[in-house]
């Protein structure tokens, strides 16, 4: 029949197992992240001897059946050494930026600011999600809520939900990517729900993509599950896949016909490639054989075939689209803290020291995303919200969320073994990125350069 061989695996209960499962994996992914630079430097090395030929993507319409949690491959061979081959975007070079020359927003520290922020209530935003929702879980100290983003050189302007909505009247917001960017997604539904009377706005089951409407508006802000952005077996939001990951590094045919229809996109991908190998089925292999490929690899297969997308089928004036750089975790303490051994478990308070960067932001991987963007110039906006991230250790859920699966006694009574530091708590850190998106949406969709360049400078009270 086809690649996909059906084994009758008891079904997973339910979602809920499978997403703590997910938290689990990542841990553990990270845990092993040591040995997983290890493998990313050796075999970084041998591509590089390996003779390299491209493929376009998105050429072949594969006949053979959709990836699913149960594909598997037929055979694993050695990574042959393709690339994708991407279109040139001929766009004028220079990076669209978030905020004026004079202000790189992302470059700043936290500020305790209990007087305008948080910027919703937890309790009060109906799409909190139960992973994020850490007061409710039993978070006593909510200093984390009360942090304020402040840019060196400027000052963000003050959080206006109405003028979002002005901003996406008639149009389609979306986020593509992980788990990461679902919690992006809902800080966004948070941030922006409360202005719209609750029989005006509405909200379809979970599923691949999950859609907000606001009537009033015409206007939709949207969720689409593709962690690994082209096509694979991880696919399912709820039912995936980690033990053996399948790309189809030339397809993203399979998503980009979901998302390509909205007017605003925002993309992440970074933490499902931790654990490498990832198998590559390409299009052209009709008999299910896969080559094999660490995960910094594998990625930048799937952002080239992204990119491609990008550069050839997005018209800038019309759409614009972000990216949202990795999101840093905080699993050894003693980074931050030498001699200690725990995590982000019971840390209050965010990292002061200007610049601090840990393990969870990988380097290699970091400079890949930089060449990959840059070749896209202005047709993609970066959040680069790595770097003011890696200063919230006290920003995770920790314990403080809901775990899907009963905890054993040795695990209660060691709370670090269960934490969650890859994720973050709702009111929190990806606030302050919704925040700059709304500016960088200010440019507005749809109108002409300079005038672009006009509404983005008036948006920042710069000159600090
Ligand atoms: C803000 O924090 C300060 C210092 O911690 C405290 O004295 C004050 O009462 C707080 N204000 C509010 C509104 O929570
Ligand atoms: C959030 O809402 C709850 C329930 O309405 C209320 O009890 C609480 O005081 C509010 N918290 C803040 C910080 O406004
Ligand atoms: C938000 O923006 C709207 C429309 O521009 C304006 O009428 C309103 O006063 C603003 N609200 C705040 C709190 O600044
Ligand atoms: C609503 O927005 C969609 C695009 O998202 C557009 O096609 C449609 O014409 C709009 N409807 C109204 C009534 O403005
Ligand atoms: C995998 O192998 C089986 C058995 O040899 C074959 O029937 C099937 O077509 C192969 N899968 C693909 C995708 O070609
Ligand atoms: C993001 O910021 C870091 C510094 O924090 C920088 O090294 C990196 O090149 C930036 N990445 C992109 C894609 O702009």
């Amino acid at each position: 029949m086809t690649q996909s061989q059906r084994c009758n695996r008891k079904r997973t209960h339910s979602p809920l197992i499978a997403l703590f499962f997910l938290v689990f994996i990542v841990c553990s992914i990270l845990y092993n992240e040591l040995s997983i630079q290890r493998i990313h430097q050796d075999s970084h090395h041998d591509h590089q001897e390996a003779p390299v030929r491209y493929i376009q993507p998105n050429l072949f319409d594969r006949k053979s059946e959709v990836l699913d949690r149960f594909s598997k491959c037929n055979a694993t061979r050695e990574y042959s050494g393709w690339k994708i081959g991407w279109a040139d975007p001929r766009v004028k070079s220079g990076r669209r930026r978030v905020g004026s020359e004079r202000c790189d927003v992302f470059s700043g520290k936290w500020v305790f600011d209990n007087a305008s922020y948080p910027l919703y209530n937890e309790s009060q935003c109906p799409y909190m999600s139960d992973q994020l929702a850490c007061h409710k879980h039993g978070r006593s100290d909510v200093r984390y809520q009360y942090w304020r983003w402040q840019p060196h050189n400027c000052n963000l302007k003050r959080w206006n939900a109405t003028e979002m909505w002005e901003k996406l009247r008639g149009k389609r917001l979306m986020f593509v990517g992980d788990s990461l960017n679902r919690g992006q997604w809902i800080s966004m539904l948070c941030l922006l729900q409360s202005v719209i009377p609750e029989n005006k706005r509405s909200i379809t089951p979970n599923a691949q993509l999950t859609i907000f409407r606001a009537e009033e508006y015409n206007a939709t802000v949207e969720f689409l599950w593709a962690p690994l952005l082209v096509e694979s077996n991880s696919d399912d939001p709820v039912n995936h896949r980690l033990d053996e990951r399948i790309i189809c590094p030339d397809s993203v045919l399979k998503h980009s016909s979901q998302w390509e229809q909205a007017d605003i996109l925002v993309f992440n991908s970074y933490l499902w490639w931790r654990q490498g190998p990832v198998k590559l089925l390409w299009s052209s292999e009709e008999n299910g054989v896969c080559e094999e490929l660490d995960g910094l690899g594998a990625m930048e297969l799937a952002m080239s075939a992204w990119a491609d997308w990008v550069a050839s089928k997005l018209n800038p004036l019309k759409k614009r689209v972000f990216f949202v750089t990795m999101s840093p975790t905080h699993l050894w303490s003693r980074e931050w803290q030498p001699g200690s051994e725990g995590n982000c478990y019971n840390e209050k308070i965010p990292i002061d020291l200007e610049g601090y960067w840990g393990s969870g932001s990988d380097l290699p991987t970091m400079r890949m995303v930089d060449k990959v963007l840059s070749k896209l110039g202005s047709k993609v906006t970066v959040l680069n919200i790595t770097q003011l991230s890696e200063y919230r250790k006290d920003g995770h859920p920790s314990i403080y969320r809901k775990f899907w699966e009963t905890l054993k006694p040795q695990q209660l009574s060691n709370p670090p073994s269960y934490s969650d530091c890859i994720h973050w708590c709702l009111p929190g850190v990806p606030d302050v990125s919704g925040v700059q998106i709304a500016y960088g949406i200010t440019a507005d969709v749809g109108v002409s350069g300079r005038f672009q360049l006009l509404v983005l400078l008036l948006s920042y009270n710069s000159g600090y």
